[in-house]
């Protein structure tokens, strides 16, 4: 038998290296390099979609429509791009403690609830444990099963005895294979383990979710491949004492990625946000200042939020700059703005932003909120209540368009906010709003006169 061979990939980046070594100078993080043993290559003939066929007209090939099958929460199938895809393979991935157990056995008990054959394989908690749980969230889903394993070779038979419509594994960096040596979790015993289930859920058709770990950094654990090698990514994303939860796809073969859907975990489970701004906007400070509230996007969805600032005199020479939910150099950024463009002496204070409700802010569309809850805050002086704002600034001092204007319109009249500060180059495509006043700004000044 030939000697198998010895490589060492970068767990993050994937870089392979002839030596171990303790930093990888690829993506430069120490202690991510591990061993990996080289796969033989297929047989020849043997494919993952089954046996080699020679190629044929691409119009010839049977329609390309998928059967969508719902989960039964609705917003877990917008994110999925409409329901689930037999044989589709979805990497869950997400912060410990952040939902995904919950959020997936409540997918399999609505499944279940509805005839489907739903397998859950748990290689981390106890099916005690599980079906604590399941009570908890009012499961009642009566052809479930669970089993506790790692074994990929036993749940492969379990598979083939039970076959299932839908199957779990909770997570994938437990489960091992025996023609792999290394340790679960490993380079090598994930992609063993991905393949196989990759193997079982397009050869049966089975949907399949796997859970899979996060790098401190929020990455997925694990190879980049792990994600190359599945249909779609998810992320179950979260602020730490918060109870909003946002799910995300990062990559969709069966659908956009520029789907959100939006939860909040409750006692007995993840219960869909169907109006997420109403939600942001719940204990909203309004009539203090520091407080607007800006229209955001989130995927393809407009979202209405509460952002507060809060400007004081500093204790000491430097003013302190912290920003929650959004990014710290963009508030640096707008402070200077702020005070070269329009005169507002920011700069000698303390400067705390916070989007309310842990949620992130990353879309320039928020600077000019920003801008107005920093001089809302500094000048002591509350905003309208009904108003909402949004644009993107320049360096100049200059209002900018942004996408999606008519949407976030329609989003805050829906809640029924009466005023609207924008961006005047997106004046034309809005065009006139019933009941709400729109009011067009080109640079930070006229914003500022027009807000106070
Ligand atoms: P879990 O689904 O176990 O997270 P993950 O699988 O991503 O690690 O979520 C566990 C957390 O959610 C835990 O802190 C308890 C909380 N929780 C609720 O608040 N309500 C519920 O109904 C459930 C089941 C869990
Ligand atoms: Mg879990």
């Amino acid at each position: 038998m030939a000697k198998k061979k010895t490589r060492y990939v970068c767990r993050d980046c994937g870089h392979v290296y002839a030596k171990w070594a303790g930093r990888c100078t690829a993506c430069d993080q120490w202690g991510c390099i591990e061993e990996d043993l080289e796969v033989t290559p297929p047989k020849v003939g043997a494919t993952t979609f089954g046996v080699a066929e020679p190629p044929k007209l691409l119009k010839d090939v049977e329609g390309a429509d998928v059967s969508r099958n719902s989960t039964g929460i609705g917003e877990l199938d917008r994110v999925l791009g409409g329901g689930l895809v037999p044989g589709g393979l979805v990497l869950v991935g997400g912060d410990p403690g952040i939902g995904k157990s919950t959020l997936l056995l409540q997918a399999c008990d609505l499944a279940s609830r509805s005839g489907a054959k739903v397998l859950y394989v748990t290689g981390e908690e106890s099916p005690r444990q599980t079906k604590m749980r399941f009570d908890r969230i009012g499961g009642a889903g009566d052809t479930m099963w669970i089993v506790a394993e790692t074994a990929m070779a036993r749940i492969e038979k379990f598979v083939d005895d039970l076959k299932p419509d839908l199957l779990v594994i909770d997570s994938v960096q437990t489960i091992y294979s025996t023609d792999v040596e290394s340790a679960p979790g490993s380079v090598s015993q994930l992609r063993a383990v991905t393949a196989k289930l990759m193997g079982l859920a397009k050869g049966r058709e089975i949907a399949t979710f796997l859970v899979g770990h996060v790098t401190k950094e929020g990455a997925l654990a694990g190879p980049r491949m792990l994600e190359h090698m599945v249909d779609t990514v998810l992320y179950l994303q979260g602020q730490r004492g918060h109870s909003f939860r946002i799910l995300r796809a990062v990559k969709n073969r069966f659908g956009s990625t520029d789907e959100i859907g939006a939860f909040e975990m409750a006692s007995d489970g993840l219960k869909e946000v169907l109006n997420p701004s109403a939600f942001f906007l719940a204990e909203r400070a309004a009539g203090s200042s520091g407080s607007v509230v800006a229209a955001s996007f989130e995927g393809t969805r407009p979202l209405l939020v509460e952002l507060q600032a809060l400007v004081s005199p500093t204790n000491y020479g430097n003013g302190r700059r912290t920003a929650i939910g959004v990014d710290g150099n963009r508030v640096a950024l707008l402070i200077a703005v702020l005070e070269k463009k329009a005169g507002l002496d920011v700069g000698a204070s303390d400067v705390f932003v916070n989007v309310a409700g842990g949620l992130r802010l990353e879309e320039p569309a928020a600077d000019l909120a920003m801008v107005a809850a920093l001089a809302s805050s500094h000048l002591d002086r509350a905003l309208d209540a009904n108003t909402v704002v949004f644009g993107e600034i320049g360096l100049g001092g200059e209002v900018r368009a942004v996408v999606g204007a008519a949407s976030r319109v329609a989003e805050a009249r829906q809640l029924g906010f009466q005023q609207i500060i924008l961006p005047e180059g997106n004046l034309g495509e809005v065009g006139p709003a019933e009941g709400v006043k729109l009011l067009g700004v080109s640079t930070i000044t006229q914003a500022l006169d027009a807000l106070f």
